[in-house]
């Protein structure tokens, strides 16, 4: 089993590269890092791929076991550090460096689902909004929220349908999209309400106070 970690993105809605931004003692991607490698004890992790910005290529990133350039989307990163997974893989699990508390349970969940069968497993929350569709400031529909998950990373795959999935430079915000796209079995576990994404700066001072919150519990 590998696991890539993408730490490509520019954070354009943050105002910087915030997956290098400092949460608690270590960087935001360390944390992901963190997750991803200590899968290894219960799963047999063989090795995480961290995808960088090409400027941050040549950094030395020693609790990774290879960093490679991302692309221009997030899609093309994933697909830069699917190149550096091994042929031999048979279980990919590909983790946004942006989420810092996904936790390890979370990783053997959705990994546990593609050993027990599916083509890929993403964790998801029920969604508490009423979401619409909208075009401009037009409402279309309003969607049935009961059939609704907010969908995170960690998602695992079965590596032949994630790597068919990715022929042709498709695009997507996540990678499930293109397995299910593909035809692939996408299945879905609980996923963890504290495992949100950094986006913006609130975002990081809100994830810098959780771990202020638990650290002197
Ligand atoms: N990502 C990546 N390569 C890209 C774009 C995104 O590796 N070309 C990674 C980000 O580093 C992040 C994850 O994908 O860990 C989720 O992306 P997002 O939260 O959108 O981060 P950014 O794209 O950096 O932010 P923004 O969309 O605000 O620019
Ligand atoms: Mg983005």
């Amino acid at each position: 089993m590998w696991c890539i970690v993408v730490a490509a993105g520019s954070g354009s809605r943050f105002g910087g590269a915030k997956q290098y931004e400092w949460l608690g003692e270590r960087r935001v991607l360390d944390w992901a890092l963190a997750d991803a490698a200590s899968v290894a004890p219960r799963r047999g992790i063989d090795g995480v791929v961290l995808v960088v910005p090409p400027e941050r290529a040549a950094q030395a990133e020693p609790t990774a076991s290879a960093v490679v350039a991302g692309g221009d989307s997030r899609s093309a990163s994933v697909r830069a550090g699917l190149a550096a997974v091994p042929a031999s893989a048979e279980v990919v699990v590909v983790h946004d460096a942006a989420r810092p508390f996904a936790g390890v349970d979370l990783f053997a969940a959705v990994v546990q689902a593609v050993v027990e069968g599916a083509d890929a497993a993403v964790p998801g929350i029920e969604v508490v909004d009423t979401i619409k569709r909208v075009a401009g400031d037009q409402v279309v529909e309003t969607l049935e929220r009961a059939e609704l998950v907010a969908v995170q990373t960690p998602q695992a795959f079965r590596a032949d349908p994630l790597r068919r999935a990715h022929q042709g430079q498709p695009e997507g915000t996540d990678d499930a999209s293109l397995v299910e796209q593909a035809g692939g079995r996408v299945v879905v576990v609980a996923g963890h309400v504290g495992n949100h994404k950094i986006t913006t700066p609130e975002d990081l001072e809100r994830a810098r106070a959780t771990l202020g919150a638990t650290s002197t519990e």
